[in-house]
């Protein structure tokens, strides 16, 4: 079939571009946030290990796969899927991945405004007004999220209406290298401090007796969630991508980069935290295990930065929340990026008009969620560890059973030269038909039990 690729459409005007702003959707609260906190949870290194294993086995092929259905079509997911299948089973994928994009961006968004508040409550701590400081800093206050969650949502429709290049393209290639600054700025900082040498070892050294079932499930879920797999965001990108890139280099590149700052991010907080232990502050939970999650981020780091103390304390803490803010908006982009493409390629509305209408449907949902955060966890549940792991499952079958793993091959030619005989190709194709969804459909199986349950 030929790739209809229509001037209005857009496509990324370098090779480094794409690779960037596909890094941006890839590094976000999943790698700063999410990773450190699994680390924190999981015991440690082991859990670094097993994941490094899901993303290469599974992550990898999974994106390769997007990228080249994205590119072949050069269509958002519902349409790429059709186009290539007339069943009808490819557009339930496509129509999946839609809404798993738009229901992730509802709670990212909320998750995002805390973030941008969090700057505001460390400046009025700073300043000694303790109740404006608190105003700013409880996360349950749905006033306060529902404004931070609009002032996010306006960012990322702002960006998503300059378009493929002059939008996404151009934004991601200021904020990642500011963001990566920033980050090994404060790594450098952190492990000047007491107490970091201890957090590094409790990083790095892997007590493998902790491996468990769960581990892996966590580890799993977190590799599609931190690759921005499994709905359709790397098709969408791909589809802006010009003949000539060479698809399996560049999808190796953004989980290198992906993998690679989870990994520098981990060097940061775990740390840290440990620097915050040296400073008597409490790390570990009544449980004995390290404190995680929204505790971790929100509530532990805030006191170390308090202890540092001084314009220095404040200059840290402000840092440390844009570098969560910035990193959610390069995905947070890529997630209303889905449905719009799909509004604009499939319903042939202009690409402004698209971005208001499904950006406010999402923003009506992201209210809801600002008032009751209770809910985060619902559509965590849901759309991301039930519904990414279903999406890449379904995009493994259909390459490589509908649309078969030969007519793929034969478009990543297109710029690789030579790729049906490559053997890394044909390992590819190998995972893609047996061993990915066997393993995803374990994974995905043994998570809706256990939620279930
Ligand atoms: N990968 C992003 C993160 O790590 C989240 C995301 C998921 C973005 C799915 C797009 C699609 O935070």
């Amino acid at each position: 079939m030929a790739t209809i690729e229509t001037p209005s459409r857009g496509t990324w005007n370098s090779k480094l571009g794409f690779i960037l702003a596909a890094a941006g959707s890839a590094v976000g609260l999943g790698n700063i946030w999410g990773y450190p906190t699994q680390v924190a949870d999981n015991g440690g290194a082991a859990f670094i290990l097993v994941y490094l294993v899901c993303c290469i086995l599974v992550g990898l092929p999974v994106m390769i796969a997007e990228i080249t259905i994205g590119r072949k079509t050069g269509k958002n997911p519902v349409g790429a899927f059709k186009s290539l299948d007339s069943s009808g089973f490819g557009a339930i994928i496509g129509y999946w991945g839609v809404l798993c994009g738009m229901m992730i961006l509802a709670f990212y968004l909320v998750i995002s405004g805390w973030t941008l508040a969090y700057v505001f409550e460390e400046i009025f701590k700073y300043s000694g007004n303790s109740e404006l400081s608190a105003w700013f800093g409880q996360l349950d206050n749905g006033p306060k999220n529902a404004i931070f969650t609009i002032v996010f949502m306006l960012f990322t429709i702002g960006i998503i209406n300059g378009g493929v290049s002059g939008g996404i393209e151009r934004a991601t290639k200021v904020l990642m290298p500011f963001l990566i600054f920033i980050l090994v700025a404060m790594i450098i900082y952190v492990f000047t401090l007491e107490g970091s040498a201890e957090g590094i070892r409790q990083y790095v050294l892997p007590d493998f007796s902790l491996i468990s079932g769960d581990l892996i499930l966590s580890a799993m879920g977190q590799a599609f969630f931190s690759l921005s797999l499994g709905m359709g965001a790397l098709i969408t990108y791909g589809s802006y991508l010009k003949k000539n890139q060479n698809v399996m280099e560049s999808a190796t590149y953004v989980t290198v980069v992906d993998i690679g700052i989870a990994f520098i991010a981990g060097l940061l907080v775990i740390p840290a935290m440990y620097v915050a232990l040296n400073q008597g502050i409490m790390i570990f939970g009544a449980d004995g295990d390290l404190i995680s999650s929204v505790a971790l981020v929100f509530t532990v780091l805030p006191q170390l930065f308090e202890n540092i103390g001084g314009p220095l304390g404040l200059f840290i803490s402000i840092s440390f929340f844009l570098l969560l803010g910035l990193a959610a908006l390069t995905s947070s982009i890529s997630l209303l990026e889905v449905p719009v493409s799909y509004v604009i390629d499939e319903h042939g509305i202009k690409r402004k008009k698209a971005s208001l209408i499904v950006g406010g449907i999402v923003l009506f949902f992201a209210l809801i969620i600002s008032f009751d955060i209770g809910l985060i966890d619902i559509f965590v549940n849901i759309f991301n560890e039930i519904g990414l792991p279903l999406g890449g499952l379904m995009t493994c079958i259909f390459l490589g059973w509908v649309w078969k793993t030969g007519n793929a091959i034969t478009e990543l030619e297109n710029g690789m030269p030579g790729a049906a005989n490559s053997s890394f190709v044909k390992l590819w194709a190998f995972f893609i038909m047996y061993i990915c969804p066997v393993l995803i459909s374990i994974v995905f199986i043994t998570t809706v039990l256990n939620l279930i349950r």
